[in-house]
């Protein structure tokens, strides 16, 4: 055998040698126990805390607002696609003193353009809203930069879209 085959051979060899040790090193120790992914990955996320509650855990003390979203055009929202996540919100039973909430679990009143600027604003990229359509992956959109653009001359502060559509029934 020639000298330069002999020494490509030898460089094979060291690189599959490292191949083989670097695949040894990086691979997770339960990869491919159960297919093509990790089998602790299964353990990692059933071990996160859920967040959410769900519109009917609001009832119980918010009925009259879930009464009121279930007949407008925002019927089909999730009460915490805007509030935000709010399950030890509404685990905190404050029965005996509704005054009482902690600060760290009261919610806010979104009320800032860009929470409805998040799904109404601009996007070419979305399918048209036609007038007669009960299809609720279209979305009216405006262009949030110029739809009641006006500013607030004592505060300086741009005019909140909820002093115009009531967000629960807009
Ligand atoms: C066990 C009763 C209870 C449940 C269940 C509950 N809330 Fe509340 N919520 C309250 C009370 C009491 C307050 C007033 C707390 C405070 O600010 O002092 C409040 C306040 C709020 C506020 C702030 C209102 C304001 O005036 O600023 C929002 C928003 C809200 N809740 C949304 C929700 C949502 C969304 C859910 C369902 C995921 C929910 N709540 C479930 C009792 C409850
Ligand atoms: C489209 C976004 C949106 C959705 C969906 C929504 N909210 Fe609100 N909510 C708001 C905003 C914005 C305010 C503040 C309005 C204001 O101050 O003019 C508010 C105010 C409130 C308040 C304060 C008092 C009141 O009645 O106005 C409560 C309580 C509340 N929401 C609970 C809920 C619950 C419960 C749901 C689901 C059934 C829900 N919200 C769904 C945006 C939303
Ligand atoms: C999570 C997405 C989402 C958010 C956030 C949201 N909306 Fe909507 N909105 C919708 C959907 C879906 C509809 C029903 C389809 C339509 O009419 O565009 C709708 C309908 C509307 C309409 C049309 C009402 C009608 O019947 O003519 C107005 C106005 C509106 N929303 C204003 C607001 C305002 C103001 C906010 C902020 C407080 C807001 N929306 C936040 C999804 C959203
Ligand atoms: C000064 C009052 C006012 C403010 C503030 C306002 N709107 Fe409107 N909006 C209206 C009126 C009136 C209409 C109906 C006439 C029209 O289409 O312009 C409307 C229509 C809409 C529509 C339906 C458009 C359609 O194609 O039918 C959406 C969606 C909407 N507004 C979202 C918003 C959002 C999001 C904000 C905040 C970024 C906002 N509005 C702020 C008064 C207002």
């Amino acid at each position: 055998m020639p000298d330069q085959i002999k020494r490509l051979l030898v460089a094979f060899a060291i690189f599959i040698a490292i191949f083989l040790l670097a695949r040894f090193l990086l691979i997770p120790a339960s990869f491919g126990e159960l297919g093509h992914f990790r089998a602790d990955a299964m353990d990692d996320i059933a071990a996160y805390h859920p967040q959410h509650a769900g519109r009917e855990a609001c009832k119980e003390c918010h009925d009259d607002v879930v009464e009121e979203l279930s007949y407008g055009s925002h019927s089909t929202l999730a009460c915490e696609g805007c509030h935000g996540p709010a399950l030890k919100h509404a685990m905190y039973s404050a029965s005996a003193d509704p005054g009482n909430y902690p600060d760290s679990l009261k919610l806010r009143r979104p009320v800032e353009r860009e929470t409805c600027a998040r799904c109404h604003d601009l996007n070419p990229s979305r399918v048209k809203f036609k007038a007669d359509s009960t299809d609720i992956s279209m979305v009216r959109m405006v262009n949030v930069n110029e739809h009641n653009h006006f500013i607030y001359e004592e505060t300086n502060e741009l005019i909140r879209c909820v002093e115009c559509h009531y967000s629960h029934s807009p």
